[in-house]
């Protein structure tokens, strides 16, 4: 059921990125998403970055839906229905969160005290989020190099041993999760990653999501290693809303 909600506040985190704040008496787990209606401009699927009874939504404006949501200011109202998919797994142990670009705003709710961050992104000020992690349990990376390691997110990972983490979790572009994938594949790691697909439905009828005969956004968005592991469509070819497959 589609529903409407206001916003209560509108933080901008980065040149790009905006995090809309509203109150939503809904249980999210992290990693599950909602999909948000923009009147004119279609559904757009978005993870909450923060799932407490104020929950929030933080958007990168890629798209006509996602840079007109990213204009909505508090006191203005928007539509959503959810919370869909399936979730990160819990773990009490510590964790690693990898984040390139906007892709940290799903981890966001999994950040605590056991928590490591490795944050990539293409320039210094899109890095997101980093400051939620302790200065010592961060490790940042810039393709300008102009803030942290200079580099790409699989040089961060050189900074860590991945095998003394309970559990590791990864949200980005594709090529990033396939980057970090084919890194740690041969470790012995526990590794989740959330994937992003162009959704319609949501639900499971549409197959717009689609990949080697999974669906994402029920299937999904979270895999863990083992459903990657023979997904020959993982990072090299997706659908566009359009129907058309092309190369990632
Ligand atoms: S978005 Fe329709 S089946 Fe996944």
């Amino acid at each position: 059921m589609m529903e409407h909600i206001r916003i209560t506040k509108r933080v901008k985190n980065t040149p790009t990125v905006v995090s809309l704040y509203f109150k939503w008496n809904v249980k999210v787990l992290p990693g599950q998403f909602v999909m948000v209606w923009v009147p004119g401009y279609g559904e757009v699927p978005m993870s909450l970055s923060q799932t407490e009874d104020e929950k929030c939504i933080t958007v990168k404006a890629y798209g006509d839906s996602t840079k007109k949501l990213i204009e909505t200011e508090a006191g203005e109202w928007i539509f959503l229905r959810g919370p869909y998919g399936k979730p990160f797994s819990s773990t009490s142990g510590n964790k690693l969160l990898i984040g390139g670009g906007s892709g940290m705003a799903s981890l966001k709710p999994l950040i605590d005290r056991n928590a490591t961050g490795i944050i990539a992104s293409r320039t210094f000020d899109e890095l997101l989020f980093s400051d939620e992690f302790d200065e010592d349990h961060r490790i940042e990376v810039t393709e300008d190099g102009k803030k942290g390691i200079k580099g790409i997110v699989t040089d961060g990972i050189e900074a860590v041993n991945p095998e003394d983490f309970s559990m590791i979790y990864v949200c980005g572009p594709e090529k990033m999760l396939k980057a970090v994938y084919d890194k740690i594949k041969k470790l012995n790691v526990n590794a989740e990653f959330s994937m992003e697909r162009s959704m319609k439905c949501g639900i499971g009828l549409c197959d717009s999501c689609s990949v080697d005969g999974f669906q994402v956004c029920v299937d999904g968005p979270v895999f863990n290693m083992k459903q990657l592991n023979g997904m020959t469509e993982f990072g090299t070819t997706r659908l566009l809303s359009s129907g058309k497959r092309v190369k990632i």
